[in-house]
This record gives C-alpha cells, sequence and structure tokens, in this order.
C-alpha cells in the first residue's frame, strides 16, 4: 500500500494537485497500478479534498477506470447502437460464451476481464471491441475466436489486428 501511497504523490505532482484533473489522475493511478483500490479511492479524496462519494463516482463511470482487479488481459465491447445494429448481440455471445463469463467478470485464473464501453468512434467498421486497448472492428463470432485463440497462443499479447 505504502508503494501505492507514492504512486499517488507522484500523480498529484503531475497535475499540480487539481481537483479539475481528477478524471486523469484515477485513469493514471487505474493504469500504473492495475485498479484503484477503496484505499487509494479514499487517499485521492482526501488529498484533493473533494467528497468521498463524488471521486467513487468519477472512478465507476468511466470504462478506462478500473476499481475492481483486472485480469492479465481486458476486453471491452462498444454496446451503443450503431454497433447492435451491425451484429453486436452475435459478437456479445461469442465473448461471453469463449471466455466462460458474463460482462463485468474476471475469469477465475485471472487471465480475461470483459467489460462494455461506449462509441468508439468506429461505427462504420461495427461491431467494435477492444483488447488491451488495441482496437478490432467487423467481429464476427468466427473472429471472436480467432482473435482470443491468437491471444493465449502468445505470451506478448498476440496483437496483430486493427480496425478493418
Ligand atoms: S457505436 Fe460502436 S464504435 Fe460507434
Amino acid at each position: 500500500m505504502e508503494e501505492h501511497m507514492n504512486l499517488l504523490t507522484t500523480v498529484l505532482e503531475r497535475y499540480g494537485a487539481d481537483p479539475e484533473a481528477l478524471v486523469e489522475i484515477l485513469r493514471d493511478l487505474s493504469q500504473e497500478t492495475g485498479y484503484v483500490s477503496q484505499e487509494l479511492l479514499v487517499a485521492v479524496a482526501d488529498r484533493l479534498q473533494l467528497p468521498r462519494s463524488h471521486v467513487h463516482s468519477v472512478a465507476s463511470f468511466y470504462s478506462m477506470i478500473s476499481v475492481e482487479p483486472r485480469g492479465r488481459h481486458t476486453v471491452q465491447m462498444c454496446q451503443d447502437a450503431p454497433c447492435h445494429v451491425a451484429g453486436g448481440r452475435e459478437v456479445w455471445q461469442a465473448l461471453e460464451e469463449t471466455l466462460g463469463i458474463h460482462f463485468g467478470e474476471t475469469t477465475p485464473d485471472g487471465e480475461w476481464t470483459l467489460q462494455v464501453t461506449s462509441c468508439l468512434g468506429l461505427c462504420s467498421v461495427g461491431p467494435v471491441i477492444t483488447i488491451d486497448g488495441e482496437v478490432f472492428g467487423n467481429m464476427t463470432h468466427a473472429k471472436v475466436q480467432e482473435l482470443l485463440g491468437r491471444y493465449r497462443g502468445c505470451c506478448c499479447g498476440g496483437s496483430q489486428g486493427g480496425a478493418a
């Protein structure tokens, strides 16, 4: 925990401990620690002199900020209408079936976390997912299985995809 508090000090200095930079501060903490624990949320609120409830609600709102431990790989799926119309339901089911978990969950082996996200601005190549931040478009059931298989078979993340 002391390590996380030292990181908090570093991140706060990065943004001049400005409460207006709350989202960026929480994002950086999430990226650098894997997730923002309850203790860290309280510390952020105290250091920025913001209500704890506000800090918690901001952290919970943004999909780029995690308040729960994530798997080694994070899959996010766009849940907005254009992707849904383009076949998102099939892709949604393929992700849940292939990983054996529901959205919002992490596999028991700690490898995969499934999350939803809102429009990524790539509606023309929907349905769209991201794996560890890399975007993949025109997703289908078969492409989900192929992509996840590629990641499972490669310790470096296996990212060779792209939006098209
Ligand atoms: S609606 Fe999915 S990327 Fe825009």
